[in-house]
């Protein structure tokens, strides 16, 4: 997929990772057309580019949210990439996460992402070569404390890319997984940081993980894991998952002081 000229439709493009992928698309001279809740961020990111950029608020965990940017693309004249970079997450120990916030993450990171794909995949089907990314985590391969929810939506779409991709072989339409480790953007509370500083995880910066992204839009690998040695954690807690689960196990009280505590009094 070559980017120049490229139509891509870019979810979570407020957000901070969203932010430099759209940046970087629009260097490399594609068009953009953005979605996000906040009318007044959107206008702000396509101030003084309108030419090569739309806008679409949206809240995409509802279906209103999602008929407007179906909407918007069908009036844009389709599009070739559709770019999911939007999500939720909490670090939070499951017992203490309330029934809203398990039902608002698995509802933008899952059931948005899908619902959103099948209704812009006729209009990909169209282009001689359209792509789908996705953008993962390592925590949707590595199960982490603190983040069971969170693991719950990325693991889901992991299978989901996977299966989709399959499904479209034989069609011009790519799928491609991206799975960065923890990155520095708002989505990170002080909470969040603390604990990668004490866990000694490393943060990448939004450019290097946008950087990334675009070439896996360009290259013909599936699947990207990013960050070493996060990618070689991934493999081994596939063959060896008793080894990552004493890992964890040691690292409990760590994650317990920034995630709370196990068990909740009710
Ligand atoms: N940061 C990390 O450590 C990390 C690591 C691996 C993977 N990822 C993944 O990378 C993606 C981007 O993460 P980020 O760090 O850039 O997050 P972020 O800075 O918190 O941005 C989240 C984005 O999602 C959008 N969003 C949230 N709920 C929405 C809804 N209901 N409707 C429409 N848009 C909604 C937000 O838009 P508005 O609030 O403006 O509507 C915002 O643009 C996510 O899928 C995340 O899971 C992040």
């Amino acid at each position: 997929m070559k980017l120049q000229h490229a139509r891509v439709v870019l979810t979570g493009a407020t957000g901070g990772i969203g932010q430099e992928l759209l940046e970087q698309l629009l260097t490399a001279g594609a068009q953009v057309l953005i979605v996000g809740r906040r009318r007044s961020a959107l206008d702000a990111l396509a101030a003084g580019r309108w030419q090569r950029m739309r806008t679409v608020e949206a809240d995409l965990a509802t279906r209103a949210g999602r008929d407007a940017v179906e909407a918007a693309v069908r009036d844009w004249g389709g599009a070739s990439v559709l770019l999911h970079a939007s999500g939720l997450n909490e670090l939070i120990s499951f017992a203490a996460q309330d029934e809203e916030s398990i039902e608002a993450l698995l509802s933008v990171n899952v059931t948005a992402t899908l619902q959103l794909t099948r209704r812009l995949l006729p209009m990909l089907q169209q282009q001689p070569q359209a792509v789908v990314v996705l953008l993962g985590s390592v925590l949707g391969s590595i199960g982490h404390p603190g983040y069971a929810t969170y693991c719950a939506s990325k693991f889901a779409l992991r299978g989901f890319a996977e299966a989709l991709r399959r499904e479209l072989a034989d069609t011009g339409v790519q799928v491609r997984y991206v799975a960065p480790r923890a990155t520095r953007t708002s989505m990170h509370t002080a909470a969040a940081v603390r604990m990668n500083e004490q866990l000694g995880s490393t943060m990448d910066t939004p450019q290097r993980v946008a950087q990334q992204v675009l070439q896996a839009m360009q290259g013909t690998r599936h699947e990207r894991y990013l960050g070493w040695p996060e990618k070689l954690f991934v493999r081994i807690n596939q063959i060896l998952p008793g080894v990552v689960d004493k890992a964890m196990r040691k690292k409990l009280p760590q994650i317990r002081q920034e995630a709370g505590p196990s068990r909740v009094v009710s």
